[in-house]
């Protein structure tokens, strides 16, 4: 699946998490389910590896806004109100509730880990 939209402000958690995330907002009509998914992102024309997030992040917010977030691979800069495509390729995990800033840190590692790993086959 698909998706084309502008980058919105998250709240700053994944620079400090050590995985900045570019946001766009996406509602319950949104029909990939929640959860982890392997990514391509197109960021003016220039294709990244990526690993994205489709949820309502209930470890850090009480925000109740369903989002897409991509952490994109070898990308450093801003990506704020700029236009990115977002590919979804396949399923890695179920969204899950974590019980600390810490534990979540240690998830995104492994799931990089894992991210990486499927990649490499493609
Ligand atoms: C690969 C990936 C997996 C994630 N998994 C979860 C998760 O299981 N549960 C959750 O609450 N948030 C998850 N998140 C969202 C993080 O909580 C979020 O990226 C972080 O809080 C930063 O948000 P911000 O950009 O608004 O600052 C995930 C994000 C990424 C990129």
């Amino acid at each position: 699946m698909k998706v084309c939209g502008t980058v919105i402000g998250g709240n700053k958690i994944g620079r400090m998490l050590g995985f900045p995330t570019a946001n766009i907002a996406v509602d319950e009509t949104f029909a990939a389910r929640d959860g982890v998914y392997v990514a391509r992102v197109t960021v003016e024309g220039v294709l990244y590896d990526g690993m994205a997030y489709v949820g309502y992040k209930p470890s850090v917010s009480n925000a109740h806004r369903r989002v897409l977030e991509v952490n994109l691979f070898g990308f450093s800069g801003d990506l704020y109100d700029r236009e990115i495509g977002v590919e979804l390729l396949d399923f890695v995990r179920e969204d899950c509730r974590m019980d600390s800033i810490e534990a979540l840190r240690s998830q995104l590692q492994e799931d990089r880990r894992v991210i990486t790993e499927i990649l490499k086959q493609k």
